[in-house]
C-alpha cells in the first residue's frame, strides 16, 4: 500500500470538503473513505469544514513517493503544456475552482488516479483532463506521475532539472 493513500496535508480547503461530501453520499467510491466519511465524528457540513480547514493548514509532506526519474522530460513537457493550465505551474491547485493540489502527491496514487480519469471513472474531472489522459499512452502517463510526485520539493526539483538538462 506505499504511496497508495494521498498527502491531505497542504491540500485545497474547498477540494477537501467537497471530497468528504461526495464521500458521505457515495458519489465518490473508494470502500476505506466511505468507512470513514460515515463516522459520527465528519458526520454533518460543520465538522467536513472544520477538518478540511485543519488539513489545508498543515505543511504538505516533504518526502513523497517517486517513480523511477527515467522520464522526467516527458512528464514536464505534458503537464506544463495541458495540466498547468488548471493545477498550476507549481501543481498547488486553484482554491476558488476546487481544483486540488496535485504536487507532491505519491507516485502510486498518481498513477491510479490518472488511470481512473483516463477510464473515465473519475466522473467529476473535468473533460479537458480526461480527454487528454485517454488519448496517452501508459509510459506517458507514468512520466507525467512521476514529474508530479516530485513537483514543489526544491530538492528533487533541483535533481529532476538535472537530469532535464542531461537528457536522462
Ligand atoms: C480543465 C482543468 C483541468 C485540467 C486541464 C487538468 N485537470 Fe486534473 N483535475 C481538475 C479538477 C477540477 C479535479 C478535481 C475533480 C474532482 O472534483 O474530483 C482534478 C483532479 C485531478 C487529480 C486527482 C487529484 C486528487 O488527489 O484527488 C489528478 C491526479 C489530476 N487531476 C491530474 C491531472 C493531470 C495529470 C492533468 C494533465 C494531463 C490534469 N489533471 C489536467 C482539473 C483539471
Amino acid at each position: 500500500m506505499d504511496g497508495a493513500i494521498p498527502n491531505l496535508a497542504g491540500q485545497q480547503r474547498r477540494y477537501l470538503e467537497k471530497q468528504m461530501a461526495l464521500f458521505r453520499s457515495g458519489a465518490r467510491v473508494d470502500p476505506a473513505m466511505q468507512v470513514v466519511a460515515a463516522h459520527p465524528t465528519v458526520g454533518n457540513q460543520h465538522d467536513i469544514v472544520a477538518l478540511a480547514s485543519y488539513l489545508s493548514g498543515l505543511e504538505p509532506n516533504p518526502n513523497p513517493v517517486n517513480g523511477a526519474g527515467e522520464h522526467l522530460r516527458v512528464g514536464q513537457e505534458i503537464y506544463a503544456h495541458i495540466c498547468a493550465a488548471c493545477h498550476g505551474a507549481d501543481g498547488r491547485g486553484e482554491a476558488g475552482n476546487r481544483v486540488p493540489g496535485i504536487a507532491g502527491q505519491h507516485y502510486p496514487y498518481l498513477q491510479r488516479q490518472i488511470e481512473v480519469a483516463a477510464a473515465l471513472h473519475r466522473d467529476l474531472a473535468p473533460p479537458e483532463m480526461t480527454g487528454a489522459l485517454r488519448g496517452m499512452r501508459s509510459q506517458e502517463k507514468d512520466a507525467l506521475a512521476d514529474y508530479i510526485s516530485r513537483l514543489g520539493n526544491s530538492d528533487v526539483l533541483l535533481d529532476s532539472n538535472r537530469s532535464i538538462a542531461e537528457g536522462r
